[in-house]
This record gives structure tokens, C-alpha cells and sequence, in this order.
């Protein structure tokens, strides 16, 4: 039974940076839930994946050197430990994983054509279609099996489980590995990052409600690793049952029981976010009103999805956030979806005209303080809500 525990307010779609600003654009009610059977996390609004993932989307994985460097070490990883013969990417995005690997032996899947664009340019196989049964079927004619599944960041965001998880058993060999990774529950939890929680974000994935879902389609996950990326994720390294070649790591019952022991399986446990989140919202508001009374500027650095749960939810306007920056070429001169925020193009000593930085990307901060040092040299503060609302000493 799916039980309601968080109303995150009435939000654009989060990626829907526009050129002009307008209180018409489309909105949702961000509602979470909590399924007491599978343990699964999930969003109540399911937008059609083609208003969300279509040839005007933004999002870019290349955008920052944590993931570039992240993608490429995976790579490494996985040449040494699985040597695939073939490695199938769901959701290739812009290329960050699979341009590590030899033309011949990767394969890309990517349902927004103008990233799906870049990849086909530097000649990888690239399929412009979204991951269901039918692209499963039409792959394993051509190519007949894969030994490496890979997909970051992308199943989260489909609306229907079973039919990915099918289509992935389709085209999986026998003693082919799948790799996921998706931001952690219980890191969101910990941290009460309720901002990872947006229309592309269908649901947020444990090792609990993964080992769930697996089990229907004869899966087990036989290793997890913990990683820094958005946050906080978790990457499943999983194989067919049947398979006795490759050993379970302790790591997943090690973990699993971290989950369990923080609750990720009560109900109890989502209500108590819930009651943090509130506050979180309140405390912000708080700090930002302070600022804006002594008549400091803050500029919103990383125009994120996750900023858009905030500014939506918290209601921050451009009186206490004037504009933000990015780095995304697809984002700049357009306005924060749902609020009439404009996103200017970064550049070196953009912070010189502030006296805070809202960090939107807050999962980036090292990288970000490193390369904002001059500000913070000079007396200038970042702000964030992450895991709870401050003014950052550093
Ligand atoms: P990410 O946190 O992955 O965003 P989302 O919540 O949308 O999944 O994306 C980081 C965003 O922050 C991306 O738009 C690029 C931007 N960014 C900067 O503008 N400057 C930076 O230094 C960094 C690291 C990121």
C-alpha cells in the first residue's frame, strides 16, 4: 500500500528552463510516498517521459569535472573487473561514460535527441529512442546479447519498473552484469536533501526496495559501493541468480542492515522527515530574509533541478535571489522554471557583485569552493540547506 508522508507544494517541471518568464507554465502537486510492502519511494504525478525527456533537455553529465572524473574511473573499473565484449548505456546523455570505451564495443541509449546527437558525432552507436521492450528486442536482433548493462541516473526517472526490468533481462546475457547507480534514500534522509525529489525523480531507490524489485526477475545484487555523486548515491552491481560464478559481497548485507537499522522500512521514519523538511523550509526563509533586510545581494550558483524543488517549495522569489549561474549552455539567459529568477552565463569572479552564493549545487561544493576561492577570500559566504539551513564557515 502506498502511503502518503510529504507534500512538496505545487511545482514546474524542473527542467523547464524558458526564455521568457511566465506564471502560466505547466505545474504539478510533488507529493511523496512510501510503499509499505516494497519499501519503494516514489513520487504521486507521473508526467508522460516525453514532455520531460524530449530534444530541448538540458541536463548534461559532462557539466562537471567530479562526474567526468567519476565516469572515467568507472570505466576503468569496469574494463578490469568484467571486460565486456559489449556494454549497452541507458541514458547515455552526452557521452560521459561511454566515450571511455572502444567505438565497437559500446552502445548508447539516449531518448533526447540533441544529447543523443553529440554521441552519434563522435560515430558511437547511439539509439534515439527511450529504453522499453521493443528497443530491447530490436538491439538483440542486431547485436544479440549484451555483458554489461549500464544506466546512472536514468531508471529513477521511468515510470514503469517491470517493463525496464524486463527489457534489461531480455538483452542481458547469461552471465551478464547489470550497473545502476541512483542517489541514495537514506543519504537524502540523512542529509534531508528533500530536493532530490522533483517530476523526473519517479522514485528514490534503497538497497531494499532495489533487492525487492530485483527479486521478480530472478536479480540479485552482488555488490554495492557508495558514492559521492548527486549527493549521495548508491551503485548495484547486480547478476542473474543463477549465476553461482560471481560471490555476493558482504558490502550488500552490510548495508542493507544500515537501512534497516535507520528505518528506511517503517513508515515512522518518513514522517519524521517530513516534519524536518518543514522546518528546513522555515530556517531558510529565515536566513535569507535576514540578508535581504541588511541589503546584501545573494546570487544562486547552479540553476539545478534539485534548487527548483527548494525555490518552489520555500517560495524564494528574486527579492531574496536575484539571479543564479550556471555553466550549462542549454540554461543561460533563461529563467529558473516556476519562478522569475533569471540564469546568467558563469564566469571567472561573477561572485565579485555578491555578498552570498546560494549553492543550488550543492553536491558539487568542493569543486565549487575550489574554484571560487577569491570570493571566499574576500569575506563572501555561500548558503545552504543541506543538512540544514546555514551560512557555510569555511
Ligand atoms: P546536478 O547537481 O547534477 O543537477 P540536477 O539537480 O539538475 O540533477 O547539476 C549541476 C548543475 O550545476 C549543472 O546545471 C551545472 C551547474 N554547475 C555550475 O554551474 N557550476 C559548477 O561549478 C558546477 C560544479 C555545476
Amino acid at each position: 500500500m502506498n502511503k502518503f508522508f510529504l507534500n512538496l507544494g505545487v511545482q514546474p517541471l524542473a527542467n523547464n528552463f524558458l526564455k521568457k518568464f511566465s506564471s502560466k507554465q505547466p505545474t504539478y502537486n510533488l507529493k511523496l510516498y512510501f510503499n509499505t510492502k516494497t519499501k519503494m519511494v516514489s513520487i504521486s504525478k507521473r508526467i508522460p517521459s516525453s514532455v520531460m525527456f524530449n530534444s530541448k533537455y538540458p541536463y548534461r553529465s559532462s557539466m562537471s569535472i567530479t562526474m567526468r572524473t567519476s565516469f572515467k574511473k568507472l570505466s576503468d573499473e569496469i574494463k578490469k573487473r568484467f571486460n565486456p565484449t559489449l556494454l549497452l548505456e541507458i541514458g547515455s546523455n552526452d557521452g560521459a561514460l561511454i566515450k571511455n570505451f572502444d567505438k565497437k564495443k559500446v552502445i548508447g541509449v539516449e531518448p533526447c535527441k540533441n544529447l543523443a546527437k553529440i554521441t552519434k558525432k563522435m560515430n558511437y552507436k547511439t539509439f534515439d529512442k527511450y529504453w522499453d521492450f521493443q528497443l530491447a528486442t530490436k538491439i538483440k536482433r542486431e547485436f544479440n546479447s549484451v555483458n554489461v548493462v549500464y544506466s546512472a541516473n536514468t531508471l529513477t526517472h521511468i515510470s514503469n519498473l517491470d517493463n525496464v526490468f524486463k527489457s534489461i533481462n531480455h538483452i542481458l546475457s547469461k552471465n551478464g552484469v547489470l550497473i545502476i547507480e541512483d542517489p541514495s534514500l537514506l543519504e537524502c534522509l540523512k542529509k534531508n536533501s528533500y530536493d532530490q525529489f522533483y517530476n523526473e525523480h519517479i522514485y528514490l531507490f534503497s538497497a531494499i526496495s532495489v533487492k525487492n524489485l530485483l527479486s521478480k526477475f530472478d536479480l540479485e545484487i552482488f555488490d554495492i559501493k557508495n558514492l559521492k555523486t548527486h549527493g549521495g548515491s548508491l551503485r548495484y552491481y547486480i547478476k542473474r541468480k543463477k549465476n553461482k560464478k560471481i560471490k555476493i559481497s558482504k558490502n550488500v548485507k552490510k548495508h542493507i542492515n544500515k537501512e534497516l537499522k535507520a528505518g528506511l522500512g517503517n513508515f515512522l521514519t518518513y514522517k519524521t522527515f517530513s516534519n524536518k523538511v518543514i522546518k528546513s523550509k522555515q530556517r531558510i526563509l529565515k536566513i535569507l530574509n535576514n540578508i535581504k533586510k541588511r541589503n546584501k545581494k545573494i546570487l544562486g550558483y547552479g540553476a539545478t533541478a534539485k534548487a527548483v524543488t527548494v525555490l518552489n517549495y520555500c517560495d524564494i522569489n528574486n527579492d531574496l535571489i536575484k539571479n543564479f549561474t550556471d555553466t550549462t549552455p542549454e540554461k543561460i539567459n533563461k529563467f529558473l522554471p516556476g519562478k522569475n529568477i533569471k540564469i546568467m552565463k558563469y564566469k571567472k569572479n561573477i561572485l565579485n557583485d555578491y555578498d552570498y552564493a546560494f549553492l543550488g549545487a550543492w553536491n558539487f561544493k568542493d569543486e565549487i569552493f575550489k574554484k571560487e576561492i577569491s570570493f571566499i577570500k574576500r569575506g563572501g559566504k555561500f548558503i545552504t540547506h543541506v543538512p540544514f539551513p546555514k551560512i557555510i564557515k569555511i
